[in-house]
């Protein structure tokens, strides 16, 4: 159980896509959820990315996993880091949870890394607001401001951004955070042997998300509407694309998103798919609703598998989207919120559960599907 020794308000007012802070002592006797040689184990799979980051003749190298040794990893300035390490490891997924004041679609993942002494990834900018928080271990941070800086590719798969001057230059003790909004320069090296956990809120840009509204369209089966020109008439000056053409191609184009509400199917489904891959179990004997209930009645708590993303709308909060499927929780719209602003679910939802069988088939379902697990 780890516990923000923070002041949420005041954090949000003031730094919260505003300006990088240090947190000192946020967590309090802070204990690594995760050990060094478990780190390295995930860097092993197959489905886990990871990389190992050092110098070489002072050149960067980057190598992407699985890993089957860490020679590197005994010498100097050698860092490997590990993606998505909440959707693997239970006791480090626990470090999200402090972090649910913010909305789960904002919530990428948690990134590990494990550095030797003058270990870093270099000077970089990263397109999503982290919170880096130092587990074992110490290191040093510096962090520059937000102007226009050059990038560029320091190896093939590591790109970092010119030399900066740090408007915060701190060193990192166990249980301490340091908050980068999106687009701060920042660079780390380990002082001593050290575990950093990154827990990334990525948000979409303007291009990702019409790529990704653009390839909802192309997947549908709905027709689409085509550019027609009955009353065409004879062209003067066939060059020219009448201002009237490009009003009418452009109001074919909007009419997929004329209303905030047209965006629901694909953004739910969009931003509710894992960006990496979940640890699924594969259920050998599905549970019947009978036996969910009555695991509830001896007790049993159900979590959300590590990574899961489960949002609904405001606007239409008949519709859950869970790991980009659309579900309907038409007439048990609270248990299904419950299940989307929750991690845990017990014995508070017999009831809710009881009530209505299309409740209790839903999460029955989604228990079956490896989504919900007993605790
Ligand atoms: C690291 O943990 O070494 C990298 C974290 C970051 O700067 O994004
Ligand atoms: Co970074």
């Amino acid at each position: 159980m780890f516990e923000l020794n923070l002041d949420i308000g005041h954090f949000l007012d003031t730094f919260w896509q505003k300006k990088p802070t240090v947190i000192k002592q946020a967590f309090i006797d802070f204990e690594d959820p995760i050990m060094a040689d478990e780190i390295a184990g995930l860097a092993m799979e197959e489905e886990i990315e990871s990389r190992l980051v050092y110098k070489e003749q002072d050149q960067w190298q980057a190598k992407s996993g699985p890993f089957s040794s860490f020679e590197k990893l005994e010498e100097n300035g050698c860092t490997l880091l590990v993606q998505a390490v909440d959707h693997w490891h239970e006791e480090a997924q626990e470090l999200v949870r402090p972090f649910r004041f913010l909305p789960n679609w904002r919530i990428d993942d948690l990134m590990v890394s494990y550095s030797t002494i003058e270990g870093g990834v270099g000077p970089h900018i990263d397109n999503y607001d982290v919170f880096i928080i130092q587990g074992s271990g110490k290191r040093h941070w510096r962090v520059g401001n937000k102007i226009a800086m050059q990038e560029f590719a320091a190896h093939s798969a590591l790109k970092h951004c010119e030399e900066f001057s740090a408007i915060i230059d701190v060193t990192l003790e166990p249980g301490d955070i340091l908050y980068i909004p999106c687009g701060y320069p920042h660079e780390g090296y380990a002082i001593e042997p050290s575990i950093n956990y990154s827990i990334g809120f990525r948000a979409p840009d303007q291009n990702e998300l019409l790529s990704s509204f653009a390839d909802y369209c192309l997947d549908s089966t709905d027709a689409a509407e085509r550019y027609t020109d009955l009353d065409m008439q004879i062209r003067e000056k066939p060059g020219r694309i009448e201002t009237q053409e490009l009003n009418e191609l452009h109001k074919i184009m909007l009419s997929k998103c004329q209303t905030p509400e047209d965006l629901i199917p694909w953004f739910g489904a969009m931003i509710s798919d894992a960006q990496h891959e979940l640890d699924i179990a594969k259920i050998e004997q599905p549970h019947s609703t009978e036996e969910i209930l009555n695991l509830f009645s001896e007790g049993a708590q159900f979590t959300r598998l590590g990574g899961l993303r489960a949002v609904y709308f405001q606007q239409s909060p008949d519709l859950l989207f869970i790991n980009g499927e659309q579900f309907n929780c038409e007439g048990f719209t609270e248990l299904g919120h419950y299940l989307c602003d929750q991690d845990d679910v017990g014995c508070e939802v017999v009831e809710l559960l009881k009530e209505d069988s299309d409740a209790l088939t839903l999460f029955t379902k989604l228990v079956n599907m490896g989504y919900w697990y007993a605790i």
